[in-house]
């Protein structure tokens, strides 16, 4: 499942030991594998190859260009959700057809940009912006590409803050609206409105919620036909679970078999945008524990890492492995609370865990980080965001250097008042 192995008792990135690594570009330290990324990439395509998809990777898992590119090489799309992404998508050359471009506000200059590069997609997500994007491409003299994001209205059975397929959320367009916008496509003089999206959600481990969404949506694409609308394509979304504790998360080849049938009856192109299952699992967050500490209730493990770095504990209660760098069979297992240096109580990476004894100065990998990890890290508490590395085989590229205190103040004005 991904190249992160114990040989001799060291937690090896492919053939590079991480406690390398970790002395030399220092921690916190993201380290991600190449094989990983690109193998879990690889096996989606396997698995859909009968519809032959367009895998746009979703940016906002991890945005590094250099792994943004290695996907784009071996054929991968991006998907994108502000001007932020499309920039780092062209830098790390990602032809412009290969785009495409979801968020319920999207302001006019991403507009702008997009339709000037000629995106392959916007995913639209409600009339006024469909109007918004009809507006400015008219001045352009130019016609974009619109596919409509369906909102369908199912439970994806994920943590709440990360569904987005329930009517109640934000996101997409209701069927009944959906299908006004579609009879009167015509009115959208520079729009071709020529497909549908769905994304119910995210870390899903179930495939009944997409098959759910899917029939519904394929029940719709038939009416539509009905009433002599011809589509072209459909994006299905991310949203593929990962294993980050026991979870029996679906395989590619399971989701697969459920929905591929379903697929092929439309005709239509495919578009497939996950993020986490490929890159969640291809990096880790490498931190070095500072100080044990014992309190009359509990044991702390105070690490050099914190919420700002990997906030997903904090923010979800995520469970993220946690293992030692260096494995000393010899060592008893401890419940203790691992937490990170900044000042709130939810700076933790794991509480009350049985893990084997750390001692101050040893390393702990917090795994299954290459997704929402780094891509989510934040300067709080005027913490520099941490090194990124990327490893392929036995060779090791700093792919992030680790910020300087200067990059803190640098966009700052030292006012006088
Ligand atoms: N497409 C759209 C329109 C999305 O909004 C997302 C994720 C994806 C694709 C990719 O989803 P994935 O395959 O990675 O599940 N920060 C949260 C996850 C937020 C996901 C947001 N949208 C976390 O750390 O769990």
């Amino acid at each position: 499942m991904h190249d992160f192995k114990y040989k001799n008792n060291k937690l090896f990135c492919e053939k590079v030991e991480v406690t390398k690594l970790a002395r030399q570009y220092g921690t916190p330290l993201y380290v991600y594998s190449y094989s990983t990324l690109i193998s879990h990439y690889l096996k989606l395509k396997e698995a859909f190859k009968e519809v032959n998809p367009l895998i746009c990777y979703s940016v906002k898992a991890n945005s590094n260009l250099s792994i943004l590119k290695a996907l784009v090489d071996k054929g991968a799309g991006l998907d994108i959700v502000s001007g932020g992404e499309l920039f780092r998508a062209i830098k790390a050359g990602c032809p412009a057809n290969r785009i495409v471009y979801a968020s319920v506000g999207k302001t006019d200059g991403e507009i702008r940009v997009s339709i000037k590069r000629g995106i392959l997609f916007f995913n639209a997500e409600s009339l006024a912006e469909l109007d918004n994007i009809n507006r400015i491409a008219k001045i352009f003299g130019k016609t974009t590409n619109v596919t409509i994001r369906i909102n369908p209205d199912v439970e994806p059975k994920t943590h709440k803050f990360i569904t987005t397929g329930k009517i109640t959320n934000k996101f997409g367009i209701d069927f009944e609206t959906a299908a006004k916008i579609f009879a009167e496509r015509k009115k959208f003089g520079n729009l071709r409105i020529c497909g549908i999206h769905i994304h119910i959600g995210s870390q899903i481990t179930e495939t009944a919620p997409y098959v759910a969404a899917v029939l519904k949506v394929t029940d719709f694409i038939k009416r539509l036909k009905g009433q002599n609308i011809n589509l072209e394509c459909f994006n299905i979304g991310g949203g593929l679970g990962i294993i980050y504790d026991k979870e029996n998360a679906q395989t590619a080849e399971k989701f697969a078999k459920e929905v591929l049938p379903l697929l092929k009856k439309t005709g239509l192109k495919i578009i497939i945008e996950p993020g986490r299952f490929i890159a969640g699992n291809a990096g880790i967050l490498v931190a070095k524990a500072l100080y044990i500490k014992s309190t009359p209730s509990k044991k702390f493990v105070i690490v050099d890492a914190g919420m700002n770095d990997l906030i997903r504990p904090a923010l979800y209660e995520a469970y993220h492995q946690l293992l030692p760098l260096e494995q000393v069979k010899s060592r008893e297992k401890e419940v203790a609370d691992v937490v990170g240096p900044i000042c709130e109580s939810s700076d933790y990476f794991a509480k009350e865990r049985l893990i084997p004894e750390v001692n101050a100065g040893e390393y702990l990998a917090v795994m299954g980080a290459g997704a929402y990890g780094f891509s989510m890290a934040s300067n709080y508490n005027s913490r520099r965001r941490p090194a990124e590395v990327l490893v392929k085989g036995n060779k090791a590229f700093l792919i992030r250097k680790r910020e300087s205190f200067l990059h803190l103040i640098e966009n700052e004005n030292l006012i006088n008042l």
